[in-house]
């Protein structure tokens, strides 16, 4: 079975067929699915749904590009639902310097670092979301040596992945692994030990080839284990099984 660490089927592009889909995800390989939130609304409906589908979790979370109106209101609705059944997460948190639109840096930061406070307190890990700005998301796992996480498509650099996980922290890889133009990320993944590594799909985003720029879902994820076992030179059943057991371990899961 696989394990798919990061999908979004709150978004409205699966409006037409949620229902049928979450429902059909066994018999397409996938045995669970965390549903991480961006906003309060959203972190609700992924609560909802781990409510409503034995094989899906939640995470709870506002979202860099989200956080403009972020303040006590907000901290707090997290912290509550953060603490409903089958929320085994605080995410997806981060930061994200790529969208000029984004809320300031300052804000981000200071977004991010409120909810790696909820974190903490709480003993739950986090999901960070980190898009071209690498240095200060690694700044903030230092100012949070107590609070253990997973960077989501993962995208930095193989430095910058050691220091993760010395720290014991996990990566999570995507479709973008199998584009053509991955940087990075191929790169991460033949260095770091299996037992640290997540398959996730960002569902509906960043469908893997051959289905890139179609709408993503969690039974595509075969694709991204095919490509691990690929660059780690073992077979993709080795993948499907060592991802599982290190997504139970990292949500704390009974799988
Ligand atoms: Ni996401």
């Amino acid at each position: 079975m696989f394990f798919d660490t990061h999908a979004h089927y709150d978004d409205e592009k699966f409006d037409p067929d949620r229902e049928a889909l979450l429902s059909s995800m066994m018999e397409g390989g996938v045995g669970c699915i965390v549903n991480p939130g961006c906003t309060v609304e959203t972190s609700r409906q992924a609560v909802e749904f781990a409510q409503t589908y034995a094989h899906m979790y939640a995470a709870v979370g506002i979202h860099p590009e989200n956080c403009h109106d972020t303040g006590n209101e907000e901290f707090e609705q997290i912290e509550a639902l953060a603490q409903k059944p089958k929320v085994v997460a605080i995410g997806e948190i981060g930061l994200d310097y790529y969208w000029e639109e984004n809320p300031p840096r300052a804000f981000q930061k200071e977004v991010f670092a409120r909810q790696m406070a909820i974190a903490g307190k709480l003993n739950l890990p986090v999901v960070v979301h980190d898009r071209d700005a690498h240095g200060d998301c690694m700044d903030m796992v230092r100012a949070f040596p107590n609070v253990r996480g997973e960077f989501h498509c993962y995208s930095g650099s193989v430095e910058d992945a050691k220091i993760l996980l010395d720290r014991g922290w996990y990566l999570g890889f995507g479709g973008s692994l199998t584009f053509k133009n991955a940087r990075r990320a191929p790169d991460v993944v033949a260095y770091m030990p299996l037992d640290r590594l997540l398959l996730e799909t960002d569902a509906p985003y960043l469908a893997p080839v051959p289905y890139r720029g179609k709408r993503n879902d969690s039974k595509y994820l075969p694709l991204v284990a095919a490509r691990v076992a690929q660059l780690k030179g073992i077979d993709a059943k080795e993948v499907e099984q060592i991802t599982w057991d290190n997504a139970c371990r990292f949500f704390g899961i009974n799988g």
